[in-house]
């Protein structure tokens, strides 16, 4: 029986996707890399310093780990500033009322994300008080496709892995749930998440059903 669902944040919970676009694509600009939307698919799910590892690849750069370092942060620092304008009319459709519902059946909620910005954007959508769990990039040793961040939410719930379902958006995140032994539902394109056990666009007109039985 279901018990708990995690949800990924950046792509989950709210639309965070075009602010790191905005901000790699002004790093990417600055160093004269060649950089789109396309390529910026490759980031989804992946960790600060590997996004910027692909940037440096696709301009065949070739950086030490001070610079690196210093690139990352410029990164950090414009995103955190276009996401401080971020506010609820972000969130994606549909997902507050699913969680809502959740809660009032029983079912814990958690947060597992790499991002270690998310407790920030969790406040800025005055969400900070919602969730039983929130696991983020800064707890974890090892991402996603890693199942670490997730047994460490299952952990902390004091729950069996098999007690909960996850929601993904990235083919990354997806392999994490499995390999930890969880159910998942993916968000998005059911053609680039394969391996979920159910696929949804997003959560207007999700209910229950959805995980009974999954
Ligand atoms: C993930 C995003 O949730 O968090 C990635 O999908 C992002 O795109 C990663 O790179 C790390 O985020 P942050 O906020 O710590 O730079
Ligand atoms: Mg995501």
């Amino acid at each position: 029986m279901i018990k708990a669902c995690i949800f990924d944040l950046d792509g989950v919970i709210v639309d965070t996707a075009k602010y790191h676009y905005m901000a790699w694509k002004r790093l990417a600009d600055q160093l004269n890399i060649p950089f789109n939307e396309k390529d910026n698919e490759r980031l989804k799910g992946v960790s600060r310093m590997k996004s910027l590892e692909i940037i440096l690849d696709l301009g065949s750069l070739n950086l030490n780990q001070e610079e690196k370092e210093e690139l990352a942060k410029k990164k950090n620092n414009w995103y955190i500033q276009y996401i401080s304008k971020m506010d609820k009319s972000e969130l994606l459709p549909g997902v507050e009322e699913f969680i809502k519902n959740l809660k009032r059946k029983g079912i814990k909620v958690a947060i597992a994300s790499a991002s270690k910005n998310t407790k920030l954007i969790l406040k800025r959508l005055n969400l900070e008080d919602t969730f039983d769990a929130v696991i983020d990039g800064t707890m974890i040793s090892n991402a996603k496709p890693n199942p670490e961040i997730f047994l460490r939410a299952s952990d902390y719930l004091n729950l069996k892995p098999e007690e909960c379902v996850v929601f993904e958006d990235a083919v990354a995140g997806v392999q994490a749930a499995k390999k930890a032994g969880m159910k998942v539902v993916g968000v998005g394109e059911e053609e680039v998440l394969k391996g979920a056990d159910k696929v949804i666009k997003n959560f207007e007109n999700v209910d229950l059903t959805l995980i009974e039985g999954i």
